[in-house]
């Protein structure tokens, strides 16, 4: 092929194909803690991986010639044996989830599943609901992480210094509720950079309140921070609280809004707010051609099966309105994110 020509669509779709295995080796290494032991122990022969890893030696000879040709790992070279050490790519895996690409290999795995499973329901028109995303014990484990990595960094640098509504509610001391709040990541934000806010996440599933639980008390913010189950359809914290936060969340309990934006003014102090985070729904479809967003469209594609769909910020500011809340609509990661805020 001449230099800079074209690629046909054969060679487009073999490119993506790369791609896409690329970050399934990735995942592999990631859920079975090989990159992490190889970042703990250093260098070692596909069998003592094995072991530090508690894996099956034959699996992880064969994961070691895939990581090997995707450029995670390099010999280390005459004299060590077959011992093998990360590259910097395989050390980007070993890293902390909210600076690497480790989100993405989580994301790539959990599309692949839910795409399968939206072929298959698309036949009958089903959307069993919350339930399929769990469904591959190797990918749930690893979706609080993913959501933390890829999210974390946007709240950090965008949101948590723009929006005044935090360092109020930490000047009244003041106590704010997370409605599904996965692994708790984004209290345990709040609660580390303002030092007198208290809060309590509440979500549906267990796994997500333990793993909260743990990553709170690890962060050492446990003692301001509370996690418990409660479903977001009952709202269930009986005393009136400075701050709600549902951050990826409305959209799950869309279906029942009146009752929703009723709850979160009704259980609101005067002057309190409700902080809903979720990503923006463009108007119009062109919109969506744009790489920045393509990702927004798939992901929708895939709530579908869940039953849910994603919202627009006007039609979030709209709800705030009906229930007499003044709202504020904040746009972030360049208009894909929307913050709106509802005052009470
Ligand atoms: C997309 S995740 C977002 C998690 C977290 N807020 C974050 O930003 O990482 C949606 C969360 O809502 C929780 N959830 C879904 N339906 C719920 C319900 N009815 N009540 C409470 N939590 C629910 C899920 O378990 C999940 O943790």
């Amino acid at each position: 092929m001449a230099e800079n020509a074209p690629a046909t669509l054969r060679e487009q779709a073999m490119s993506q194909a790369q791609g896409a295995m690329a970050l399934q080796v990735a995942f592999i290494g990631v859920t079975n803690g090989l990159f992490a032991a190889l970042a703990e122990h250093g260098p070692a022969t596909p069998g003592e991986l094995a072991q530090a890893a508690s894996m099956d030696p034959d699996y992880v000879a064969r994961w070691v010639d895939a990581a090997y040709a995707f450029g995670y790992l390099a010999e280390t070279g005459a004299g060590d044996g077959d011992r093998l050490a990360l590259t910097d790519a395989g050390q980007g895996f070993a890293g902390k989830p909210a600076s690497g690409p480790l989100p993405f290999a989580v994301h790539s795995l959990l599309g692949a599943h839910m795409s399968e499973r939206t072929a298959h329901f698309m036949r009958t028109g089903e959307r069993p609901g919350e339930e399929v995303l769990g469904e591959r014990e190797t990918i749930a484990g690893l979706f609080g992480t993913m959501l933390e990595g890829m999210f974390g960094p946007v709240f950090e640098d965008q949101i948590l210094p723009d929006l005044p509504v935090y360092k109020e509610m930490d000047a009244a001391g003041g106590t704010a509720v997370d409605l599904g709040c996965g692994n708790g990541w984004y209290l345990r934000r709040l609660a580390r950079a303002y030092p007198h806010l208290k809060g309590i996440g509440l979500d549906l599933f267990d796994d997500a309140i333990a793993e909260a639980q743990s990553r709170a008390e690890a962060a050492g913010t446990a003692d301001r921070l509370e996690f418990r189950k409660g479903d977001m359809h009952a709202y269930a914290v009986t005393e009136p609280v400075d701050l709600i936060a549902m951050n990826r969340a409305l959209h799950h309990v869309w279906d029942e809004k009146d009752r929703v934006f009723a709850f979160l003014r009704d259980n609101l102090t005067e002057g309190g707010a409700a902080v809903i985070w979720e990503p923006n729904w463009p108007g119009d479809r062109a919109a969506l051609a744009d790489p920045k967003r393509r990702g927004m469209a798939f992901q929708n594609l895939m709530e579908h099966v869940q039953g849910n769909h994603f919202l627009s910020a006007d039609a979030i500011a709209a709800e705030f309105e009906k229930v007499g809340m003044r709202p504020e609509i904040h746009l972030y990661a360049e208009g894909n994110e929307a913050v709106v805020v509802g005052r009470k």
